[in-house]
Parts: C-alpha cells; structure tokens; sequence
C-alpha cells in the first residue's frame, strides 16, 4: 500500500511513525510501523478469522423498548432512541447521542457512550477522542462526512455508540445500561449492513463481541458479530492517554483495512 502526502500527514498527527521515514518503500507492500515499543502480540497481518463465543445470537435483556426494534425502519428507530426511558440514563441527558454517517456506509465504528460534548451536541465523538478517531479514519481515506468523500459509501463510516445517553460523570456503562441499550445497536448494524465493523474499546467489545477478555487478548484477529468482520481496538480515549499503543492501533486499522478488501469493498 503506498501513501500519499495527506496520509503521512494524518499518520504523523495520529502519533505513528512510517518506516521507511521516506516514500521510497515498495510500492503495494505492507506499511511498515516502527512499533517503537514493547512487543504486543502479533499483529493482523497472516491472523486467523476467530468466532466469538455468542458473535450474533445477542439477546438483550428485554427493555420496554426492546419489543418491536427489531423490526424499525430509520424514522422509527430515531423516534424510539430520542424517547428512550429504558435506563436511568435518561434523566441526566440532555440529547441522546444516536450515531452519525452514511446509512449504508460500508464502514461501522462502535464507540462506548457520549461523553460531555456529545451529550450536549447530540453527536458522538466530537471531543478530543473524535479528533483523534477522526484522523484515523483520514488516514484510512474514510469519513463520517459524506462531502470529504465524495459521497462514496465505500470511504464512508456510521458512527455509533454501545450506549445512547450519557452516563454522569463519564462513568463506565453499567452492564444493565447496556443490556438496555443493546437492541437499538443491533438494529442499527442490522439497517447499516456494514461491511466491516471496528469496535473501539472495551465496552463496545463487550457488547459485541459478548467476551469478557482484555482486548489485547482479542485484538489481531477478525471476528464477526450478526455475520459482519469486526475488528476490536483500542479505544481513541485510551490511545490519547497511553500514546505508545497508537502504532497498535494502527496495525488494527491496517488488519480493518485488509479484511475490507477482502469483503470486496475498500
Ligand atoms: N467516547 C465514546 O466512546 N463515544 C463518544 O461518542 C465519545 C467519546
């Protein structure tokens, strides 16, 4: 794969250094990541496709809104998170946070919960997090901006998080919050009909995956959740606090990359 001026840029902002430092590495190979760090397992590149235990068999515990989710249509699924009481979550929110992007985008990120920013402006990841997920996903060529692409579904992402409202103080989401939380989330997998799934930090690995094991563990491998590639990584937040994993990061998004190419989009 070789990259252009703007990837390198993106790379470089996303704290990961390309090796060789100059564009004169062999064209189509494999980016070469100076990992820089202590050795992780290995990466994606020659990984096996894995099976989550339960990957798409799901079943929520049935919240009031459980009933009938399965069936909505975009308008219908909207209405049912904008009115959502299920949880206690609702009290403190101010928007919920239902996801942005193309509806039929061939990408699909799964993120944790709103946050500050989010809750207030009703979209997900636009805080320091989303700057950063932001420029991955540039470096990839993708965008939740349909305008940056060109339109193209293929470049495109839908954005979601495991848990529609915010919890107070950013706390972690409660297993029962999720539970709750979970219908309006295969639903929407199930309307986007993604080509490949990146679930971002724990939370989301989780609910996804229905897998208790640290990420480390599961990340390197592609797994599937409703029959769709899922690729598990860091969470952005966490990338932001511990910098030295991001080159790991980015190795999920190469093995993200591969597996999309291989479910014939790019
Ligand atoms: N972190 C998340 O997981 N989601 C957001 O929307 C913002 C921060």
């Amino acid at each position: 794969m070789a990259w252009d001026e703007r990837q390198r840029a993106m790379l470089a902002e996303m704290g990961v250094r390309l090796w060789p430092p100059t564009p004169s590495g062999p064209q189509g190979a494999a980016v070469p990541v100076d990992l820089g760090q202590a050795p992780g397992p290995p990466s994606g590149k020659g990984g096996g496709e894995a099976r989550a235990s339960q990957p798409s068999e799901v079943v929520a515990a049935p919240g009031p809104h459980a009933t009938g989710v399965e069936a909505m249509d975009w308008p219908g699924l909207r209405a049912a998170v904008a009115g959502c009481t299920a949880c206690g979550l609702c009290r403190g929110r101010t928007n919920t946070v239902f996801g942005v992007g193309h509806e039929r985008a061939h990408w699909m990120i799964v993120g944790e919960a709103p946050g500050e920013q989010e809750d207030r402006q009703g979209e997900p990841f636009v805080g320091k997090a989303g700057q950063l997920l932001d420029n991955m996903l540039r470096a990839l060529g993708l965008s939740r901006d349909a305008q940056a692409v060109g339109g193209d579904p293929a470049r495109q992402v839908f954005i979601v998080n495991v848990l529609k409202c915010r919890p107070p103080g950013n706390r972690n989401p409660q297993p029962e919050e999720v539970a709750r939380c979970e219908p309006f989330l295969q639903r929407q997998v199930a309307l986007v009909q993604p080509k490949l799934i990146l679930a971002m930090g724990r939370f989301a690995v989780q609910s996804l995956l229905q897998s208790q094991e640290a990420i480390g563990r599961l990340r390197g491998r592609v797994h599937r959740y409703q029959g769709v590639p899922t690729v598990v990584t860091y969470h952005p937040a966490y990338l932001l606090r511990n910098p030295a994993d991001k080159a790991r990061g980015w190795d999920d998004l190469c093995l993200a990359r591969e597996a999309m190419e291989r479910a014939g989009s790019t």
